[in-house]
């Protein structure tokens, strides 16, 4: 075997943090048959509960009669399929902004759309912890790159006063929503900033599409910034339930897209199953918050009772509900005894987190009945005082 490769596998199992991956055998719900035992899932992003959705399922059986399983090629060729075309059409009414461009996933959508809107003379400003998504995204732009320190308005200010005037075009780009804290960036500064400074902003919304805003519109209604973001990019495989990623933004933008981003040029579009579901799933979201008044009223419940135990939580403000742990090992060991016990949760470590800063992410679903989390509760309540976290 290839040392490096060898070497990189033994430095895994020294750190305690090697894993076998978890293997689930039915559908994504509120609770799952993982490697044949049935656990609470407080590990998936179907915040909505919609990957399993009869109504979705049934759209996307009706499209494999209509259309059969593939797009057969690239967008730019001969995958562009009607249905392609109504979901983006779709779409835009539902975010509220000018049109969408769909893509083959979220993390394919940042790939695509950040090294085609910036080039050589320009600078990405990127929040300290941005989504690795755009982190490989802007390693395929040809533009410079600055992190600034995370949601640290006065710090970017200070960024874009000394070095605006070395650039032509400057991209401000940040999460809407934090992945593995829960937090929400400060749009409205943030806003502010790129119209003082001549700046273009780009959202990544994976973790506020289908939660925040009404209807799950997502984070830029939830701030009523419609129109006001240069690029926004959503996911389809979260709330939404499927697969996929979108950008929303001016009609222009997306008209340059369609010849510039690469995925939509050299990776076949997204199969018309998929394409169904999605439709139902945005349809099922405009037509009721139910839903999302379900998975807010599961993580408030869900979030107090951990506090009152005593548990050392991040200061979410969205369903991601991390419980802090710092230990890389001995996070990895308490996410294992949970799952002994009958909850699965996922153990958050380096790299995905910096050093120092492992934890157990849990995530709230709409599905999640009130005697699945006070089940969950109680087991983390007695994990927590084995490993001494709660008293
Ligand atoms: C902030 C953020 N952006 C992008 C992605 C990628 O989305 P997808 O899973 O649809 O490729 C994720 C998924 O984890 C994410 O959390």
């Amino acid at each position: 075997m290839n040392e490096f490769i060898r070497d990189q596998l033994k430095s895994l199992h020294d750190k305690g943090v090697y894993r076998r991956l978890p293997i689930n055998e039915g559908p994504i719900g509120p609770v799952i048959s993982l490697n044949g035992q049935s656990v609470i899932n407080l590990a998936s992003n179907n915040y909505l509960g919609l990957a399993n959705h009869p109504d979705v399922k049934a759209a996307a059986m009706q499209a494999v009669e209509t259309y059969g399983v593939g797009a057969g090629a690239v967008r730019t060729i001969v995958g562009n399929m009607d249905v392609l075309e109504r979901l983006e059409e779709e779409l835009a009414v539902f975010k509220e902004e000018e049109a969408v461009t769909v893509f083959q996933s979220g993390f394919m959508a940042n790939v695509a759309c950040i090294p085609a809107v910036v080039t050589q003379g320009d600078l990405i400003l990127s929040d300290a912890k941005n989504h690795a998504s755009i982190i490989d995204a802007i390693k395929l732009s040809k533009a410079e790159k600055q992190v600034y320190p995370h949601v640290d308005m006065a710090a970017l200010e200070t960024i874009l006063k000394d070095v605006r005037k070395n650039y032509n075009q400057v991209l401000i780009v940040t999460d809407a929503v934090f992945s593995m804290d829960g937090n929400i960036a400060p749009l409205p500064e943030l806003v502010q900033l790129a119209k003082q400074y001549d700046c273009m902003t780009y959202v990544d919304d994976a973790h506020g599409a289908g939660v925040l805003g009404s209807r799950g519109k997502g984070t830029i209604d939830h701030f009523h910034l419609h129109g006001q973001i240069d690029f926004i990019m959503g996911t389809l495989s979260k709330a939404v339930g499927v697969v996929g990623g979108y950008i929303a933004s001016s009609k222009e933008v997306k008209e340059y897209l369609l010849h510039a981003a690469r995925p939509a040029l050299f990776s076949t579009a997204l199969p018309p199953a998929d394409i169904a579901a999605i439709r139902a799933s945005i349809q099922l979201m405009s037509q009721s918050d139910e839903l999302q008044t379900n998975l807010w009223n599961n993580t408030s419940y869900f979030r107090s009772k951990l506090l009152e135990l005593g548990f050392d939580l991040a200061p979410s403000q969205t369903p991601i509900t991390p419980v802090m742990i710092y230990d890389e090992a001995v996070t990895m060991k308490v996410s294992k005894r949970l799952l002994e016990q009958g909850v699965f949760v996922s153990g958050i470590v380096f790299p995905t987190v910096v050093k120092g800063q492992a934890r157990l992410r849990c995530m709230l679903s709409a599905e999640h009945t009130k005697e699945q989390l006070d089940q969950a509760i109680a087991i983390f309540e007695q994990v927590g005082k084995e490993f001494g976290l709660i008293s």
